[in-house]
């Protein structure tokens, strides 16, 4: 077993390069399923999620080639099988768009249901919906999205009840070879939603309105392959955000788009942390002790993420005063709570928002990660904590971060990777 192990607390200095965005990632390797051919996709990401997603690639007939250390040739033209079994996808929450995307291509689909962090209820009655929507029959049976479209897909109006990032990549896929313009109302209008979009449209496809709240998609069967690059990741960007405005540091963040940042940048300014952009790069600088506390509400971009609470909670422990974040996404993202009050946070939860009572030094702790980003929270804890930080099961950070221990090292922090033998 692995641990992440942190001496704190540390200062940063220097430049971190960010990599390319997992939640666009995942989706656009398994939008190849759906152009039928050759594609080669670059800024792909040295993470578990990206890995996994094509090994089910792999597994369905798709010949994967890695050209470079983040580009890949992925040629989706023989594909044998439909089926995504139950124990591959449900290690990951992006497997269900091998759905819309089989959908789209063969009319029919048998996957696995998806994994993914448990934070909550996190249904796909919305996704159902959409495929449903488009002619399909749907059966959730014995863990599987089991559904078929007698003649194919067929272009429909789509109005989801909530504004969910899943099921709009979904919806786009399923309809991306249909005839007809379907019509996606109340579609989510995340950074990477976009870029599934501009990808297809590199494939030929004509998808417009993606980043609003409607996106139309005029289906085309006859989609070829392209060059593309991934964006870069906006959430690791967060996160080394916040590690440098906790920790009083000076970090130059690389290779980034600014506009992605805005919802966080504009928020954490109102602390006092001070940015200062440029074309693809964000210069941040704080001294933690002059920090005001802020009140946050996680909202669909072009809202404060909520895939940014738990790393933002770090900071909040660290600022002088009362700050809060209302979490209003998910039902148990709240998880990572305990972990910090092993390590000295005073926090308390009441309903939907949590209410930090910042300013005290947090004291390191052997703690967990106990999902994606929570864990990224560990890591930035361990950086302001006094002591030894010993972190656990952090396979659910290296779904999502590309080499953080070592981006972090050269931050100048001290951060190592250990390996614990199973004591059975
Ligand atoms: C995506 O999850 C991301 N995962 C999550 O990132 C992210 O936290 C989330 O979007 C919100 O931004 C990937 O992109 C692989 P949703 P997703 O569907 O698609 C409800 C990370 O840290 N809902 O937008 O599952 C749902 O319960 C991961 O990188 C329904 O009710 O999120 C939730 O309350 C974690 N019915 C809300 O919508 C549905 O059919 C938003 O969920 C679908 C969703």
């Amino acid at each position: 077993m692995e641990r992440i192990v942190i001496s704190g607390p540390s200062k940063l200095y220097g430049s971190v390069k960010i990599s390319g965005m997992k939640n666009a990632a995942v989706a656009v390797i398994f939008g190849t399923i759906a152009v039928n051919d050759e594609c080669i996709i670059d800024n792909l990401p040295n993470i578990s999620d990206v890995n996994l997603s094509l090994e089910l690639l792999k597994n369905m007939g798709a010949v994967v080639e890695k050209l470079g250390e983040t580009k890949y040739r992925i040629d989706t033209r023989h594909i044998s099988t439909i089926m995504a079994p139950v124990e591959e996808a449900g290690k990951m929450r992006a497997s269900y768009y091998i759905a819309g995307a089989s959908l789209a291509r063969f009319g029919v689909c048998k996957v696995g249901l998806p994994g993914g962090c448990d934070f909550g209820e996190r249904p796909i009655d919305q996704h159902v919906k959409a495929f449903e929507a488009m002619g399909a029959k749907v059966r959730i049976d014995e863990g599987y999205i089991d559904a078929s479209a007698v003649g194919g897909m067929k272009a429909a109006n789509i109005y989801f009840d909530c504004v969910t990032v899943g099921g709009t990549i979904n919806a786009i896929l399923a309809a991306v070879r249909s005839d007809g313009v379907t019509v996606i109302d109340n579609a989510a209008r995340e950074p990477h939603i976009v870029d599934l979009a501009n990808f297809l449209n590199f494939c030929g496809a004509d998808i417009t309105g993606a980043g609003t709240d409607t996106i139309k998609i005029k289906g085309n069967k006859q989609l070829h392959g392209c060059e593309y690059t991934i964006i870069p990741d906006m959430i690791e960007a967060g996160t080394f955000i916040i590690a440098a405005a906790a920790t009083s540091s000076r970090v130059l963040i690389e290779n980034i788009i600014p506009k992605h940042l805005e919802s966080m940048t504009s928020k954490l300014s109102e602390t006092g942390i001070v940015f200062e952009e440029g074309d693809d790069t964000l210069l941040v600088k704080s001294n933690v002790s002059e920090l005001r506390p802020v009140n946050i509400k996680t909202l669909p971009y072009p809202g404060f993420p909520t895939d940014m609470n738990p790393q933002t909670a770090v900071l909040l422990c660290s600022i002088s005063g009362v700050s809060r974040i209302n979490e209003t996404i998910f039902s148990d993202r709240f998880r990572y709570v305990n972990e910090l009050r092993r390590m000295g946070a005073s926090i308390d939860i009441e309903n939907s928002i949590a209410t930090f009572n910042g300013g005290q030094r947090l004291k390191a702790a052997n703690v967990r990660a106990v999902d994606l980003r929570a864990g990224a929270a560990m890591v930035l804890a361990g950086l302001v904590a006094e002591g030894t930080t010993s972190i656990e099961d952090i396979f659910y950070i290296e779904r999502g971060y590309d080499n953080i221990v070592e981006k972090l090292s050269s931050l100048g922090a001290a951060i190592k990777k250990i390996s614990i033998e199973d004591f059975t």
